[in-house]
């Protein structure tokens, strides 16, 4: 029998997983038949951790030790905009980890958002183990499209922790497609609109036999139905302060009331004309007596309020059917994803915008875990291969002299993709070069997401252009980046892969397996598994020996490199190690991301272009020997000529 392996859709609001086998694909539904389950992490006063709907039913009087939406927080790091958002809505405390990551703090520990995510994904393993009777150990995991490396790895991180070997991390629209078109020998082109709890995202695909071809993906990681639920509670909390005085907005528990008020309305509303809205205790006074709030909001008022927000999705549309070369009409389908998808709102405007009614026979619920669970069992051999070519859907840069960042793979080109530069150092002796790494769609460097940033040393020393560095970025099928570097004089190489802003090493992913904290998840019938299969059970905070082996371990080259040697350490190994121990020298707390600002040092030559390979940029790197920090470049570093070439080449 073909081995197990799930496919997990593990969304900001909800996750849900299914297993394909013997050619059917089931939904699996938890002991109280729920098939989609709320990507909430409950934590108990005794330690142990709930997950699902009956955790996300605990927020009202739990707000602060009720983890929502961990999702939008998974890669980020902690200055981001998306961090303060995020602190502005929920009640649990979000604190900044070493070197700006991000950390969920309940009763006085702290969560990594990948351990909270491996909760919500431990849960939809136990309840894929209660299914099958089996132990559950692969997966595919879908992301949405436009995520970036540090989201995926993270997301990958995630699937570890939990127990889970992550086969593949799958886009979810690429998902949605496969549910849609797997062995149905179709020859279309379909655009997936998959507009979730937290995250808009529109694919453009060509569906061959068993090929699905992404044309274009364009996307937006804050933008969801989360957002309409926010408009709702404004409408609601200025009728409280005009009504009592008081803002409700600055209590946790009177907010999650209205939040929760909010979005049973939203979703009323798809079945709905109208929808009332009655809270009666959502604060009570000085005297004890509680203040209310009621209203009846109706569809075209709604309507007005996201009005906004839905046209914030057509212009990821425009952008991403110009990426395609193709016209609305050129489509022969349209698919809709995530829940607010429900809503005849929406599917109005979907209508209008691609001049045709969208499809009616895939469930926008399930689709993505149902396309994620065929495309894993293809993995396994338990269901034939389709072949899924996929896109970049951000630029991979690197930084250049006056604070910019050229782009080395452009977005929306197919993966899995290698692309080779040719370096050169920056000064003459030159003992060491750093090179970072972006992505994101800007000229300038400190608006795109950093991924990395590396030292390569021990290359053969020279006048400057005599030394010849190829530096070669890498995109994998699972979006990951990979950067190797290597000296064309010595052979010398080095290679990592850029996995930086999760905050997580390798050892302390370890460290987190072995103290088991998904085992700490108490997923409702699980008992009954344990007596059919003879398995142990996971109690909270026990150990889970089996769950801890099915997780890879580090290989060498993965192992951490100690002290990070990025500062001319006079180390000739190339080290590149996580974001948070690469933002500086280890020993210094000065060390910080506003280095990357202004004092960039990767500068375009032009004598290094080889003619023969005109869009090769070739870029030289400075860090003159014996300098141990970074290399201020002069006003003449950059001025026009350096900037002219890479203008130029664009
Ligand atoms: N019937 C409905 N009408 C309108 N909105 C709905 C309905 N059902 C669910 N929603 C909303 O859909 C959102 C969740 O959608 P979904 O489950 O597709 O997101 P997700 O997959 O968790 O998120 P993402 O894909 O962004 O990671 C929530 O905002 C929820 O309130
Ligand atoms: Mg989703």
């Amino acid at each position: 029998m073909a081995e197990i392996a799930v496919g997990i859709d593990l969304g900001t609001s909800n996750t849900c997983v299914s297993l394909m086998r013997d050619g059917e694909v089931q939904v699996l539904d938890n002991v109280y038949g729920e098939r989609i389950s709320a990507s909430v992490v409950h934590f108990h006063e005794d330690g142990s951790v709930e997950v699902g709907n009956s955790a996300k039913a605990k927020v009202i009087h739990s707000p602060a030790e009720t983890v929502a939406s961990a999702k939008r927080l998974i890669g980020r790091y902690y200055f981001s905009e998306e961090v303060k958002k995020a602190q502005a809505v929920y009640a649990y405390e979000i604190v900044e980890a070493a070197n700006h990551g991000v950390r969920i703090e309940i009763r006085e520990e702290e969560f990594s958002l990948p351990e909270i995510s491996a909760m919500v994904l431990r849960e939809m393993k136990q309840i894929a183990e209660r299914h099958t009777g089996e132990k559950v150990t692969k997966a595919v995991i879908t992301v949405p499209a436009y995520f970036n490396d540090n989201q995926r790895q993270a997301t990958k991180d995630a699937g570890r922790i939990a127990g889970l070997e992550v086969l593949r991390i799958l886009n979810e629209p690429t998902a949605a497609a496969l549910a849609y078109g797997f062995g149905m020998g179709l020859n279309q082109r379909v655009a997936v609109y998959d507009l979730g709890g937290g995250t808009f995202d529109i694919s453009v695909l060509e569906i061959g036999k068993d090929i699905f071809e992404v044309l274009a993906t364009c996307g937006d990681t804050f933008l969801g139905g989360d957002d309409f639920d926010d408009r709702i509670i404004d409408l609601l909390a200025d009728d409280f302060i005009a009504e009592h005085g008081v803002n409700p907005r600055n209590d946790p528990y009177a907010f999650e009331k209205l939040k929760l008020a909010a979005e049973n309305a939203k979703n009323q509303l798809s079945v709905d004309e109208e929808a009332h809205i009655s809270i009666e205790d959502v604060l009570s006074n000085d005297d004890g007596e509680p203040l209310g709030v009621q209203r009846t909001i109706t569809r075209s008022e709604f309507a007005i309020l996201i009005q906004d927000l839905i046209q914030r999705t057509f212009k990821v549309c425009d952008e991403a059917m110009q990426q395609s070369d193709l016209t609305v009409r050129d489509l022969d389908g349209v698919i809709l994803v995530g829940g607010p998808t429900r809503l005849s709102i929406i599917r109005e405007a979907v209508t209008h915008y691609f001049q045709q009614e969208p499809r009616r026979d895939v469930d926008p619920d399930e689709v993505v875990s149902i396309g994620a669970a065929i495309h894993a069992a293809s993995l396994v051999g338990e269901a034939q291969d389709a072949m899924l070519l996929d896109v970049t859907p951000l630029d991979l840069r690197i930084g250049v002299a006056g604070g910019l960042a050229e782009p080395v793979i452009e977005r929306n080109t197919p993966v899995p993709i290698e692309q080779t530069r040719t370096f050169t150092t920056f000064q003459d002796h030159q003992e060491s070069v750093q090179i970072r790494v972006y992505q994101g769609d800007h000229r300038i460097a400190e608006q795109n997401t950093l991924l990395g940033q590396f030292e390569f040393s021990g290359f053969e020393k020279g006048p400057r252009s005599n030394v010849k560095i190829d530096v070669t970025f890498e995109i994998d099928a699972d979006g990951l980046v990979n950067v190797t570097a290597s000296d064309q004089a010595t052979g010398q190489q080095a290679s990592t892969q850029i996995t930086l802003s999760s905050g997580l090493d390798d050892e302390q992913i370890e460290r987190i397996i072995q103290e088991d904290v998904a085992g700490r998840v108490t997923t409702a019938g699980m008992d009954d598994v344990v007596a059919a299969s003879g398995a142990t059970r996971e109690t909270p905070g026990g150990h889970d020996t089996q769950a801890s082996q099915a997780a890879p371990a580090p290989t060498s080259s993965e192992e951490p490199s100690g002290e990070p040697s990025l500062f001319g350490d006079g180390s000739t190994d190339f080290s590149l190690d996580r974001a948070k121990d690469q933002v500086g020298p280890s020993e210094s707390d000065e060390a910080d991301l506003e280095l990357l600002d202004d004092d960039e040092m990767i500068q375009l030559t032009e004598e290094s272009v080889a003619p023969d390979d005109p869009i090769s940029l070739d870029t030289l790197v400075g860090q003159s020997e014996g300098d141990k920090g970074f290399l201020e470049p002069s006003r003449e570093d950059l001025s026009s000529p350096d900037l002219e070439l890479a203008e130029e080449d664009e």
